[in-house]
């Protein structure tokens, strides 16, 4: 199966991004693997004719918004993320209206809808940076309660609002249980993605995106690490470092859209090209500027 993908590739000149929560099989056939803000930019730069996205729905249709020439099509087109589509109706306008100088941020696993009523997108790489930057302290971070309340955290000054959703892959992680990879692995440090609860990021010896995981756990003198995010990440991790130590957590945390980017759906989706994303003019141009705001800000 794997030539056959090769092949097609080839032919119709396409692109395989795969995030690191993505099956094995789909993060070692493709050309590009990243943490979500990684894969954007790649999305927006590539030349090639079709962008095949192993990520959820947000991600391909965020691809789409910023390379809108391309055909963008997913492996499985139910693959979605629900922390998306967390923020109620109306509550962006009634914010708004409270605070006539609010900054939406708005986290990038959101609706291109939601996308549409921000004025900027961060990822978990560099929402930090963004934030930072931005020129009102009145910010309403939406969707995820968790990544904007770790950020909230930094900026003690600022006055960051919070929406309530969350991952629920993440929030399954209990300190509990947490605590018991701990107290079997002493010397083990705790790396975790701030979609997780507080209570997690809390004990943790350090906070950061997917990729930033990644590129601590190789950096570090350490060779025994817990890590509280998706456990698709273990394929990387073993990759750049094969003689450390990954634990995760019980129950291992596993996002079941993500594993929905099989080889049969990517070969599929390369011979049919079906499962196309797509994307309405008027979304298209509102959503694209709170994302290319974020590529602006995240130089
Ligand atoms: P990052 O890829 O930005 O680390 O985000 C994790 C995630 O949950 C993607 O859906
Ligand atoms: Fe969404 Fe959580 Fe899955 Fe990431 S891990 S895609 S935030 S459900």
């Amino acid at each position: 199966m794997e030539s056959q993908i090769r092949k097609l590739k080839e032919e119709k000149n396409a692109v395989i991004l795969a995030h690191y929560y993505a099956p094995d099989e789909a993060q070692k056939i493709a050309d590009y693997v990243g943490d979500s803000f990684y894969l954007a930019k790649v999305a927006k730069q590539t030349t090639a004719d079709i962008i095949v996205f192993c990520g959820v729905y947000f991600m391909g249709e965020s691809a789409k918004i910023l390379n809108p020439d391309k055909k963008v099509l997913m492996p499985d087109l139910t693959a979605d993320c629900p922390m998306a589509h967390m923020v109620k109706d109306g509550k962006i306008e009634s914010m708004r209206e409270q605070y006539p100088d609010l900054k939406v941020v708005c986290y990038i696993n959101s609706t291109a809808e939601l996308k549409c009523k921000s004025d900027v997108c961060v990822t978990s790489s560099n929402a930090l940076k963004i934030i930072e930057g931005l020129d009102s302290d009145n910010i309403f971070f939406i969707p995820d309660k968790n990544l904007g309340g770790f950020v909230a955290e930094q900026f003690p000054d600022k006055n960051i609002m919070l929406n309530d959703g969350f991952c629920p892959i993440h929030a399954a992680v209990t300190a509990e249980h947490l605590k018991a990879e701990i107290a079997k692995h002493e010397n083990a440090l705790v790396l975790s993605h701030p979609e997780c609860e507080y209570e997690i990021l809390e004990i943790s010896d350090y906070i950061g995106s997917t990729a930033d995981i990644l590129s601590y756990a190789s950096k570090s003198d350490c060779d025994e690490f817990i890590i509280c995010t998706e456990k698709g990440v273990m394929f990387e991790l073993m990759n750049q470092n094969p003689d450390k130590k990954f634990y995760f957590p019980a129950p291992h945390p596993c996002c079941s859209d993500m594993k929905l980017n099989t080889l049969e759906n990517i070969l599929s989706v390369l011979q049919n090209e079906n499962n196309e994303v797509i994307v309405s003019e008027e979304v298209m141009k509102k959503a694209l500027v709170p994302l290319d705001k974020m590529l602006e800000l995240a130089k």
